[in-house]
């Protein structure tokens, strides 16, 4: 685990976007992991503004989003389609038909899940994964006492998650208490993680997850286990670990190596 430790969120999400760009630029026909929330939308500004400038293209690459809302249309303005195509794919050249988001309106959700999965196994796996992180620690909707061996799957939020996530909604009683989600050992199976985290109200997920024991009480705790993970955070996210000065000590060297 690298654990990359900014003073904004702006500067980490930058760095972060370095990664993708490098990744995309070695191999323009990638398969991203992408996620939503307010975490990623400083990183997709900053890919945005690359692909505006000529540095990257996403012409070539496919997409798979891990979540989305169970009972929302693609077309609903909170469902996780929505803000991708928002957020992301509607400033970017990428193929909108390589773009793929679990339907939140599937009939059968084991069909849709199946399929999902055989579809990004299909494609060669997930290169880059991105992912956020819930102030209880979940990852995707993978919340406190999900499985590690967990597959894309139907879910049931956490109060806390629904309160959470009730900021983007109207009222709190409009948010979805159920979800489609990538497992945690399904999000494992990406070639390389990159985590974000912004803010003080993640910064006991973050201690949780990069020293805490591996345990499905902080999913993103089984991060720890992964061979090529990276920690974006801002100070205030980081400003619980025990070992900030080690990590700032030897990241910059391991990202400096990694875009060489
Ligand atoms: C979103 C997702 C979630 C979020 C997490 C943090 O696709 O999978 O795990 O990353 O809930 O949300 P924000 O970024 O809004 O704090």
């Amino acid at each position: 685990m690298e654990i990359i430790i900014c003073k904004t969120k702006e500067e980490a999400s930058r760095k972060a976007a370095d990664l993708v760009a490098a990744l995309l630029k070695a191999k323009p026909k990638a398969v991203l992991g992408l996620a939503t929330g307010s975490t990623p939308v400083p990183l997709y500004q900053a890919l945005i503004k690359d692909c505006a400038a000529g540095k990257i293209s996403f012409k070539q690459a496919k997409s798979w989003n891990l979540d989305e809302y169970w009972g929302l249309a693609p077309t609903h303005d909170q469902s996780y389609r929505y803000f991708m195509d928002t957020n992301l794919f509607d400033h970017v050249d990428i193929v909108k038909k390589n773009t793929h988001v679990l339907n939140g309106l599937a009939k059968d959700w084991r069909k849709e899940v199946k399929a999902y999965e055989a579809a990004i196994a299909k494609a060669g796996g997930i290169d880059l994964q991105v992912l956020g992180i819930g102030s209880d620690g979940h990852i995707a909707f993978n919340e406190p006492g999900s499985s590690l061996a967990s597959r894309t799957r139907l879910v049931s939020l956490t109060p806390q998650t629904v309160k959470d996530n009730s900021r983007f909604f109207k009222k709190a009683a409009d948010v979805p208490k159920q979800a489609l989600s990538m497992g945690v050992s399904s999000i494992m199976e990406a070639k390389r993680i990159v985590l974000l985290a912004f803010g003080a109200n993640k910064a006991d997920a973050v201690k949780g997850a990069v020293e805490g024991g591996v345990s499905q009480f902080c999913t993103a705790s089984a991060l720890q286990m992964h061979p090529d993970c990276w920690f974006f955070c801002d100070a205030a996210a980081a400003a619980k670990l025990k070992l900030k000065k080690y990590y700032a000590w030897r990241a910059e060297e391991a990202l400096k190596a990694e875009l060489a």
